[in-house]
């Protein structure tokens, strides 16, 4: 994987991709002290990306994963690497769905077409996936908008106080961002609103969120994840909005691990919880979020802190030496605690009988293409 140069990206973009040839990615483990842009050239160099979460989210996880199959078949465009690359893609991440979604669809459109074919066909569909991101999350932003508009008329004398978890912006997706889109809409709207941006331990991707709304100019306070619930109680908190990494069958929702407590608190403070979701989001193979694989990551994610030295340099703080730890990446909200799943379609009530009708073209295929 090579550095590639830094000028003329287009920031509020994380990816950037050239016909057959490369794609540059915003390097995330970086963020928020550096942006730095690296190039993806191989199979291995996108499974890396995705496995070190140099691009982590759940709609950008797909979306890099289907150009890695494109760049695999540029190389060797045979159904063996078309089988083999799709394996060990899908092997990276195990709980964002969109990964297992974006492979099926570009497995589907490639498989039945002659080897030669391939490549070019596979990044038409790697940026026909890209730009259907963009637009699904610019329709989130915009029915979000309207939810936000209703809510600040409710509080008309003062900015509205919103929260939320983990990173669900541009970064976490090609652009625009899930569960931070209806806050861009508003901002650009004149809705005045403030965030609360919680810290997201342990890889810290609410510093993600701080340094995107920062960069929009958007009011915003970093907390350490355990505040939520006191700012919940002392209404401090008009709506919480969080992205989801897979909504099963019943409205559960897989999200950040954290997630579920802020919407506990939510719930018994009847604050309104919504969770932005893009449809490539909903597995409906799965019944419910008990079905929904949790991923866990290294226990040294919690034994080392980073950031920025004395010196000014990247460093990393060893702060336990030997702990045993346990790190589930992402916890399950229940349905009964989400007041709507915010689609491109617009909200829908988090049930079964409501998603069937909201997305029906979902529920006879899986969302990881198996019937
Ligand atoms: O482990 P991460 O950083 O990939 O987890 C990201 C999240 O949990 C996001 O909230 C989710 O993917 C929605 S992103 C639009």
């Amino acid at each position: 994987m090579k550095k590639a140069a830094l000028l003329h990206r287009p920031l509020r973009r994380t990816l950037d991709a050239e016909k057959q040839e490369r794609v540059d990615i915003l390097d995330q483990t970086q963020l928020p002290w550096r942006e730095a842009w690296l190039r993806l050239e191989t199979l291995a160099d996108a499974e890396c990306a995705i496995r070190v979460m140099q691009v982590r989210g759940a709609p950008l996880i797909g979306v890099t994963a289907a150009y890695g199959l494109a760049l695999a078949l540029c190389q060797d465009a045979s159904d063996a690497v078309l089988n083999e690359a799709a394996v060990r893609l899908a092997a990276t991440r195990p709980t964002a769905i969109n990964l297992a979604w974006a492979l099926g669809r570009m497995r589907a459109h490639l498989a039945h077409l002659p080897p030669e074919a391939r490549p070019a066909a596979a990044w038409r569909e790697a940026d026909a996936i890209a730009e259907e991101d963009a637009r699904q999350n610019a329709s989130i932003g915009a029915h979000g908008q309207k939810i936000l508009r209703d809510l600040a008329a409710v509080h008309p004398r003062r900015p509205l106080q919103l929260m939320t978890h983990c990173n669900a912006g541009w970064l976490a997706t090609v652009e625009h961002g899930t569960a931070l889109a209806p806050i861009y809409a508003a901002h650009a709207a004149k809705i005045p609103l403030h965030v609360w941006v919680s810290e997201t331990r342990p890889r810290n991707q609410g510093l993600l969120t701080a340094w995107e709304l920062q960069q929009a100019g958007i009011p915003h306070t970093l907390i350490a994840d355990n505040a939520a619930g006191l700012l919940i109680l002392q209404e401090r908190v008009d709506a919480v909005f969080v992205g989801a990494d897979r909504v099963a069958a019943n409205g559960d929702v897989a999200n950040k691990i954290g997630t579920y407590l802020k919407a506990l608190a939510a719930a018994r403070q009847h604050v309104p919880f919504y969770v932005a979701a893009p449809s490539p989001t909903f597995d409906f193979s799965q019944p419910s979020g008990a079905d929904i694989p949790i991923e866990t990551r290294d226990g040294d994610e919690l034994r080392q802190i980073a950031g920025i030295g004395a010196n000014g340099k990247f460093a990393r703080l060893r702060i336990t030496e030997d702990e045993a730890v346990y790190n589930p990446a992402f916890d399950i909200t229940p349905a009964s605690l989400i007041t709507a799943i915010l689609t491109e379609n617009g909200p829908c009530p988090a049930n079964r009988a409501a998603l069937a009708l909201h997305a029906p073209e979902k529920w006879p295929l899986c969302g990881n293409g198996k019937k």
